[in-house]
């Protein structure tokens, strides 16, 4: 029975209220429902959703007042949306325009299209679009001015879009090359594929996507040594999403994972070390280490998140003519701060206190608690790949920002943008170690030993 998700608006910051309910909101699968509650009427978000989102939900009130809120927010079936989406730019905040439209780009299946609605032309984007995307849409005038600009914005169909995405994975540090990969990976469509190149046989990946995404995919070796390796990765239509790969393969990944085997290929054994901690961390009870977490690493980002995203907005407003990796740069800060926020949330409002019940249950047998042991590995799983991809994000960072160095022309701002987003790199880099390395490994040893006690 699929849970509903329940999002407590009360408890976010207030600028990140609505990108927050957005994402929950894309997320969710035609038919599919989520939950907000608040402490007065979300209404101006109804307006707001219909507005961007078009009029493709129901809104229904399970309490309304006056003190708590409760909507509940169901994504309409496919049958009854049959609207294309069509997008006001003049009502998004200046800030969020270009980040909206890619996002609703980004959205789009092969063949679909959206129409934007501006008081100007929006041509710039157009470039933009190009310069970021590519080739793989058409852009056409439904009205040109001079008062209101209407484009409709169509993603090719497949059969249109030639290019395969290639990653060469020798350019990216050893502890970001499989997060990078699995996100190219999660990333495809049915049906599409990515090469990766490599300066090993990068063998050990198969084993380790075939663990973890199944048997799901094509393997197939383009140039294979000695020097060089090409791979090219397809993800099986979705008529034959299993039953590809042999048999033998599909029994050795499991074992290999069931054996806790690392898949790091043989030359990505040399990790970067990480900072060494100054505490020892090993022998700091789980629930101060949670409380500790949230008041260094959890409050570095409520508190910079903002900041980092105005200022990478307004150093791309100046600087994005001549530096038009910028304007990419603004987008994924965008979402890498969304994506990080909403991890932090969801540990501080469902992983953490549970972790605190456990260390309560443990000191005393006595203790009520309410969630069930034994299950916390599949959580915490889902919360370590949401590291994976905000390291593959500040992977990216360094690679548009050609490893944090400014160029000749940078003002004062931009050479801060750089320094800012390294001091991110380095909170969440530590940030993810201690809950990677020592809260969630001690977590599920705890839940299991407390699931044997039951
Ligand atoms: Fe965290």
């Amino acid at each position: 029975m699929a849970t509903i998700e329940t999002l407590d608006v009360t408890k976010l910051e207030p600028r990140m209220k609505h990108p927050t309910i957005f994402k929950y909101f894309d997320a969710l699968q035609p038919g599919e429902e989520f939950v907000i509650e608040n402490d007065h009427d979300p209404k101006p978000l109804y307006y707001e959703l219909i507005g961007e989102r078009g009029d493709i939900f129901t809104w229904e009130y399970l309490e309304k007042g006056p003190e708590w809120f409760i909507v509940r927010i169901c994504k309409n079936p496919l049958e009854e949306q049959k609207e294309v989406k069509r997008l006001i730019v003049t009502t998004i905040e200046p800030k969020f325009k270009h980040p909206t439209i890619f996002k609703y780009f980004d959205a789009l299946n092969a063949g679909e299209s959206f129409i934007i609605e501006n008081d100007h032309d929006p041509k710039p984007l157009y470039y933009e679009l190009i310069a970021e995307r590519g080739d793989i849409f058409t852009w056409e005038y439904l009205e040109k001015g001079p008062e209101v600009f209407v484009v409709s914005i169509c993603k090719n169909p497949l059969e249109e879009q030639k290019e395969v995405e290639r990653l060469n994975v020798t350019a990216i540090e050893p502890k970001f090359k499989h997060p990078t990969i699995f996100k190219y990976f999660d990333a495809l469509k049915a049906g599409e594929s990515f090469i990766i190149e490599n300066d090993h046989d990068p063998k050990p990946l198969y084993y380790e996507l075939l663990a973890e995404r199944g048997d799901i995919f094509t393997w197939e070796y383009l140039l294979q040594g000695p020097e060089l390796y090409e791979v090219q990765i397809a993800k099986n239509p979705v008529s034959e999403t299993s039953g590809t790969l042999p048999e033998k393969d599909i029994q050795k990944a499991e074992m290999l994972k069931a054996k806790g085997v690392q898949f790091a290929c043989s030359s990505d054994k040399k990790e970067e070390s990480v900072k060494a901690p100054i505490y020892d961390y090993d022998k700091w009870e789980l629930d101060f280490l949670t409380d500790y977490i949230v008041n260094t690493h959890h409050r570095y980002l409520k508190d910079n998140a903002e900041m980092l995203n105005d200022l990478a907005i307004k150093v791309a407003e100046h600087h994005g003519d001549n530096h038009p990796e910028l304007n990419r740069l603004s987008t994924i800060i965008y979402h890498f701060l969304q994506d990080l926020i909403d991890n932090t949330v969801r540990e501080d409002e469902v992983l953490f206190p549970i972790i605190k019940q456990m260390v309560a249950k443990q000191r005393n047998a006595e203790t009520e608690i309410t969630y069930k042991v034994g299950t916390l590995e599949d959580p915490i799983n889902i919360l370590k790949k949401d590291h994976d991809v905000a390291a593959a994000d500040l992977l990216y960072f360094r690679n548009l920002t050609n490893n944090y160095t400014p160029p000749a022309d940078a003002c004062s701002s931009y050479q801060y943008l750089f320094k800012k987003i390294q001091e991110f790199e380095s909170d969440v880099q530590a940030h993810i170690h201690l809950e990677e390395s020592f809260l969630f490994p001690k977590a599920i040893q705890l839940d299991k030993e407390l699931a044997q006690l039951n």
